[in-house]
């Protein structure tokens, strides 16, 4: 099998992504990921029009860190200039490719024509698109739903435009706007894309991927060259490494002991402190730190100080604490 490649970036056999989410993948949580062998990996997704107006929360954002590569930073938006401009701006942050989310279905994104809105205007989509990819050096990438509902699955098509613009990869989320997240994935049109025998570009496959078996049967069944993986990686970033090791060894992991998640939760509340300080870095620990410990038996009062105490030294006793109970 060959490896695939994104413009020069290398990314192996079998790449495993981690998928951009909002108020998720920031950088903590992309350390304890890339620990467990995420391939490649995405910043939170920043508006362009945002950027435009000098956003602080936008700027900081698209910091991105050596040990993270390869990384790309997600724009969106609907504004040609504007995204052109945030484009510009995103490269000069030094990651190793631009990524346009047009698949994002929230309601004030997606009704306002940007993210999954623009599948409503897919000439507007490649206009945004080639101005991207001929305004700025790097490799620029997409990531895309279906189509916007079920009787517009534009997919097979738009890829081959998105191509033509001169995108790098593409990502399919197997779902339509309309579908939001609910229902299950559909991967076949993502396969068909990939058969298509006009495509030359890596083809990533994305949507409801939550175990070792799921991953291998997306590589094998749909014949895609890289997976992306969003919300099963939310309290289980040790995925990537349960997945690899299925791919090498047919072998399932063991579940991961609670001392090693308790580990885990440290090193990813110490990265949180370090990078966005004690108080904003615990409060967005919060909604990390009790997902670690989901299935432990009488687990409540545990969980409640997780999610409350705001003193770090506490927190890293109360990880102890359970360590100590549920062995
Ligand atoms: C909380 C949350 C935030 C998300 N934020 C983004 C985002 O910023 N950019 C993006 O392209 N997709 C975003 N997504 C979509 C995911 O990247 C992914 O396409 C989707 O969750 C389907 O994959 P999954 O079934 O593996 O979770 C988000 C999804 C969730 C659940």
């Amino acid at each position: 099998m060959q490896p695939m490649k994104i413009g020069n970036i290398d990314l192996g056999e079998r790449p495993l992504f981690l998928a951009p989410m909002d108020d998720v993948t920031d950088p903590s949580f992309r350390y304890v990921c890339k620990m467990y062998g995420a391939d490649m990996m995405y910043t939170e997704f920043v508006s362009s029009d945002a950027l435009v107006h000098d956003s602080q929360k936008s700027f900081d954002k698209m910091k991105v860190y050596d040990y993270e590569r390869p990384i790309g930073i997600q724009i969106y938006g609907n504004i040609p200039e504007a995204m052109l401009s945030a484009a510009q701006f995103a490269e000069q942050c030094n990651p190793d490719l631009i990524d346009i989310n047009f698949g994002c279905p929230v309601k004030k994104i997606a009704n306002r024509g940007a993210g999954s809105g623009m599948m409503r205007d897919p000439d507007k989509m490649v206009e945004i698109t080639k101005m991207v990819v001929e305004g700025i050096r790097l490799p620029v990438t997409v990531k895309t739903r279906l189509g916007w509902d079920e009787d517009s699955k534009i997919i097979v098509e738009l890829a081959e435009r998105l191509q033509d613009a001169g995108i790098s990869a593409l990502t399919i989320h197997g779902r339509t706007r309309a579908q939001m997240y609910k229902g299950a994935a559909d991967w076949t049109l993502i396969g068909e894309v990939k058969k298509n025998p006009r495509m030359r570009i890596p083809i990533i496959g994305n949507g409801d991927i939550t175990n070792d078996e799921q991953a291998d049967r997306a590589f094998e069944d749909y014949g895609v060259d890289g997976v992306m993986i969003g919300r099963a990686t939310y309290g289980h970033p040790w995925l990537f490494k349960e997945i690899r090791h299925y791919f090498e060894t047919g072998e399932h992991l063991p579940p991961m002991s609670v001392e090693d998640r308790v580990d885990l939760a440290k090193i990813h509340l110490a990265k949180s402190i370090e990078i966005k300080g004690e108080k904003v870095g615990i409060l967005e620990m919060r909604r990390h730190l009790a997902t670690y410990f989901k299935g432990l038996d009488n687990f409540k009062e545990t969980r409640l100080k997780l999610v409350t105490l705001t003193d770090p030294n506490e927190l890293y006793s109360t990880l102890d604490h359970i360590k100590e109970v549920w062995k």
